[in-house]
């Protein structure tokens, strides 16, 4: 805490003149590796409003909607680029049933949320309509299946539902539902945190009955599926042992959750009532990340050193207390430039382990946890973090470039060093240039020197996002407070970049 203080002070007594000064070095030249855009994935739950109100209304609704999907969220998500979707839990896929969610509305039976505040769900929204949106929003579905209360049968029939186009059962009951051709569906979960809500089980008994659920869904012509085995919760590194040693090749990826989250029992913290420490302490918990993402790699790489098991980074993002005077237990939570923050630090950390992380999901889509999108009746607002993965989707499947980057640092809360600044490269098909980079630093400008090893460039151009504090958020009576805007802080002389960044602003720069 003193250390915390007396760095901090540093920064905060020094002259209002004063700013960050850092250095990067890009190599253009040395890029090997693609950053896999699944990276960009978003997860959709049966949770609070995260499906029925925050994305589907159904045709009946005044609400303004597109074959029963919100048309301004569906219009908004599109910007996005969404590379994949996971659906439909989460906690809530243990307990999903997903015959209840197709065939005629009327026939569908009602269910019980347990999960997330016992809410009573019609299950108008089922494997059709996720499927569907799926194709509106040109992204891979990633299925999360039921092994905690679910059968065997039950997921290699689900399989073959949306998989096959043959004269099989399953596939002759999808076209009475209307649907003829298959989805062809790649991603499956086998199962959802197997360790806790889907089903509290040991990694020994979890690895057995992973072998024997995956064993049963089957390719369906030639569309080989890429089955995901439920992973470890942040530290639990045995988990990931355990699973690599009993499943190996028969998993193709292996998943982990991490929330940027404070005390998981008694009060997380306001999303928006916050002071400079807890931003400070919050950059520094969701860096974290980057050893535990490299532990689970150092087991993985153990038993599978040719890379050939997936990391899955399938939950990530902000976990604060619930907005006052919200339902509970349907982690409604606002969302400020600190969690824009958040957002755009780690996808420039993720970017670095494109080799094993091939895929993460910010968890959640709408108004779940750390969301693009708040909805409340027919209003909608994109929140910070929308407007960062809008900003950098143009590092998907783009080169990765390597780099050396020098700043400050500053010692916060629980003793961990903040970097000043984050920075990533990329390099697209086209040869353009994308370098993303936050200026971390609540009240000082960073001026940034950047070397790109006498590459020849033109031009430059950028986009900002930052607000006059962190605290600022958009609402529903100002939905335009943060949201970003043209940059003119980017100067090529000499064949290097100099950028003179706002104190706590988050830029993109296109350099040709
Ligand atoms: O994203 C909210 C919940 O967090 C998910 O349902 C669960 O998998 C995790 O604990």
């Amino acid at each position: 805490m003193r250390a915390f203080f007396l760095s901090l002070l540093a920064v905060i007594t020094l002259p209002v003149f004063a700013q960050q000064v850092s250095n990067i070095r890009v190599y253009p030249d040395q890029g090997k590796q693609k950053i896999n855009k699944h990276i960009y994935g978003q997860f959709a739950e049966h949770l609070g409003t995260c499906i029925y109100g925050g994305l589907w209304v159904g045709t009946n609704s005044d609400i303004p909607n597109t074959q029963g999907y919100r048309t301004d969220v569906l219009e908004a998500l599109k910007k996005l680029q969404i590379p994949n979707l996971r659906w439909p839990g989460g906690c809530f896929a243990d307990e999903y049933h997903w015959m209840d969610g197709i065939g005629p509305y009327a026939n569908r039976p009602k269910m019980v949320n347990n999960n997330w505040g016992g809410t009573i769900e019609d299950n108008s929204f089922g494997t059709h309509e996720f499927l569907n949106l799926c194709e509106l929003l040109n992204c891979e579905p990633y299925v999360s299946a039921n092994v905690g209360s679910g059968s065997v049968e039950e997921m290699a029939k689900w399989v073959e539902y949306v998989n096959s186009d043959g004269d099989s059962p399953m596939a002759r009951l999808r076209r009475q539902n209307g649907r003829d051709k298959a989805w062809k569906v790649k991603f499956w979960g086998v199962g959802n945190e197997s360790w806790g809500c889907g089903g509290s089980m040991r990694p020994e008994y979890y690895s057995d009955l992973y072998r024997r659920y995956a064993t049963y869904c089957r390719t369906f012509d030639n569309n080989r599926l890429f089955k995901i085995a439920s992973g470890a919760s942040d530290y639990d590194y045995n988990w990931t042992e355990v699973l690599m040693k009993n499943i190996g090749r028969q998993m193709d990826g292996i998943s982990l959750h991490y929330y940027t989250v404070s005390g998981w029992d008694g009060s997380k913290g306001s999303a928006t009532d916050f002071n400079k420490e807890d931003y400070y302490w919050t950059m520094g918990k969701c860096l974290e990340i980057e050893n535990v993402i490299k532990k689970h790699i150092e087991i993985m790489d153990k038993y599978d050193p040719k890379k050939q098991v997936a990391l899955m980074l399938d939950e990530w993002g902000t976990w604060w207390d619930e907005e006052p005077g919200t339902t509970r237990g349907h982690l409604f939570q606002q969302n400020t430039l600190r969690d824009a923050f958040v957002a755009a630090l780690s996808l420039n950390l993720f970017h670095k382990y494109s080799e094993r992380l091939q895929m993460a999901n910010i968890a959640q889509l709408a108004n779940v946890l750390q969301s693009m999108i708040l909805t409340k009746g027919n209003q909608m607002v994109l929140t910070p973090t929308y407007h960062i993965f809008e900003m950098f989707n143009v590092h998907q499947d783009a080169t990765f470039l390597p780099m050396d980057l020098m700043c400050e640092k500053v010692n916060v809360r629980d003793n961990r060093q903040v970097p000043m600044l984050s920075a990533s490269a990329s390099r697209n098909d086209k040869g353009v240039i994308h370098i993303t980079l936050a200026n971390v630093d609540a009240d000082k400008n960073n001026q940034v020197t950047i070397d790109l090893d006498n590459t020849n460039l033109k031009s430059v151009n950028g986009r900002i996002l930052t607000a006059s504090s962190i605290n600022d958020h958009n609402t529903f009576e100002n939905p335009n407070k943060v949201k970003p805007a043209t940059f003119n802080g980017a100067k090529l002389e000499k064949g290097k970049l100099s950028v003179n960044m706002p104190a706590k602003s988050i830029v993109v720069l296109e350099l040709k």
